[in-house]
């Protein structure tokens, strides 16, 4: 405090931000097991971090604020609806002091895509606000805050490729090597998350299919394990696909597109209705690319490689 007098500048408290990089997700292996009593599925599933970010910046202020800029900013709620805003509110209140802090998001992750761009915000909102405060909170603490806020926000922390049972929220690292090139079609529209998995509890019911406990494909993780990419391209699975497609008719020709264009593995990202194609290099993928952007059913494409780094502070 010394160096720092009052009337001779600003205080360090008060003109402090902190930046935060959050990756996407995309979950390689998605298998949806029976409806839990909580209403939430049990489910196994491989996430996998891919270089498509958003990023939180914290700055002491007076009060809660939330502003946004970036991809789909315009469908960002910026109030107590935004789980970032609930995120900063649950650091506050568990470590005992006031949510006074001005966040601001800049977009990079398709919202409501299936890609986790909420969750990524609510996890780079802790991390943030943790630096920001000087809370030291451990690092299972923050875990467990993140899998109180959504069942995608623990995975955000961590990045990388990591196995995720329960609900998602139980994070247990994967074996993998290599780099993947990846390419992303986003959706003219969003897609509601409960929504689609109404509709596998509402297909499973109608067709009385008998539900087997979640499980991943031994050929994944092999696949992970020598970093092949053409392995990994047949291996790749979501259960949430044919509900997906149900109710949004059009992913279909998205995916076909992408394999028509030499993608080595297709697959829709989470719950939709963003989809992912694997290529076998970055020329591969610069012509999926390019025949994605001509595909009427989509709104706009990325490239990204994989795996990424979780939240962390730049
Ligand atoms: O945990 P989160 O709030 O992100 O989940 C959003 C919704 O997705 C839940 O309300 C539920 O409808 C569905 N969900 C599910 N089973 C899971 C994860 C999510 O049914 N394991």
């Amino acid at each position: 405090a010394a160096a720092f007098p009052p009337g001779d500048g600003p205080r360090p408290d008060q003109t402090q931000s902190v930046t935060v990089r959050v990756p996407a997700k995309v979950n390689l292996a998605l298998s949806v097991g029976p409806l839990r009593p909580d209403g939430y599925h049990d489910l196994a599933t491989v996430f996998h971090a891919v270089g498509l970010y958003d990023e939180v910046t914290a700055t002491a202020a007076d009060t809660l604020a939330l502003t946004c800029e970036g991809e789909g900013q315009a469908d960002v709620p910026l109030d107590a609806t935004n789980l970032a805003w609930r995120a900063a509110e649950l650091l506050a209140r568990t470590v005992g002091r006031t949510p006074d802090v001005r966040l601001h998001l800049t977009k990079g992750i398709p919202v409501a895509g299936g890609m986790a761009g909420g969750s990524a915000d609510a996890a780079g909102t802790l991390v943030a606000c943790d630096a920001l405060w000087g809370t030291g909170l451990p690092r299972e603490e923050l875990h467990a805050l993140a899998a109180q806020l959504g069942s995608d926000v623990p995975f955000a922390l961590y990045g990388g490729t990591a196995m995720g049972t329960g609900r998602g929220e139980q994070i247990t690292p994967v074996l993998a090597r290599g780099e993947f090139h990846w390419v992303f079609a986003f959706a003219h529209e969003g897609l509601s998350t409960p929504a689609v998995f109404r509709e596998l509890d509402r297909q499973r019911a109608t067709a009385k299919e008998e539900v087997a406990a979640s499980g991943v494909d031994a050929e994944l993780l092999r696949a992970l394990r020598a970093g092949d990419s053409t392995l990994l391209g047949a291996a790749l699975r979501n259960d949430l696909t044919r509900p997906a497609v149900s109710l949004r008719p059009d992913l279909q020709a998205t995916l076909l597109a992408g394999r028509d264009a030499g993608a080595i593995g297709t697959l829709l990202s989470g719950s939709g209705p963003t989809c992912a194609f694997l290529a076998a290099d970055a020329v591969r993928a610069a012509t999926v690319a390019a025949a994605l952007e001509a595909a009427p059913s989509v709104r706009a494409v990325r490239r990204a490689l994989g795996p990424a780094v979780g939240a962390h502070v730049l």
